[in-house]
């Protein structure tokens, strides 16, 4: 019998947002971001590979990972893949099922699913957290709602 992966649940993403601030304290910039990947890849067990890109230019520059391996794609231009594509929109995006989406750029042969939410400072995105599930449809509106929070203390930690 195959095991389910459990998705974030409401009081466990309210619980991660509290213990998130305190990890954070005053940490900024890489170290920051470090402990935001780590912590939601070892408390989200749906959460199988997360990382954080910065913006560099015309590319997005992978900063912080967490996950049981590394990606190949560490620097990607904003426009290509999902992660491009937010980058330049601007705006959160879920695919549920990444072997059907024309833009996916694979990491890794497991993905099933994926959801990239940028990271904005002052109306611009300077990042965004990239996470890879191993499920389909492992990511709902929950995970958006949450992951945007994220995403506002990442942002609120930023520049070191
Ligand atoms: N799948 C992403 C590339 C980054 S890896 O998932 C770590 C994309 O389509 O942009």
């Amino acid at each position: 019998m195959k095991a389910s992966v459990s998705r974030l649940g409401r009081e466990q993403a309210r619980e991660l947002l509290v213990r998130l601030d305190s990890a954070l304290g005053s940490t900024r910039g890489k170290a920051a971001r470090e402990a935001i990947v780590k912590m939601l890849n070892s408390a989200v067990q749906s959460y199988t590979w997360v990382g954080i890109y910065a913006v560099e230019g015309k590319d997005l520059v992978l900063d912080a990972w967490s996950g049981p391996a590394a990606t190949e794609h560490t620097r990607i231009a904003i426009g290509k893949g999902i992660c491009g594509f937010a980058a330049k929109a601007g705006k959160t995006e879920i695919v549920s099922d990444v072997s059907k989406d024309p833009r996916y750029l694979q990491c890794f042969l497991s993905t099933k699913s994926e959801i990239v939410v940028p990271i904005f400072n002052q109306g611009s995105v300077v990042g965004e957290i990239d996470i890879d599930g191993d499920g389909l449809d492992a990511f709902s509106s929950l995970d958006r709602e949450f992951l945007e929070a994220v995403a506002r203390k990442a942002a609120s930690h930023w520049s070191s």
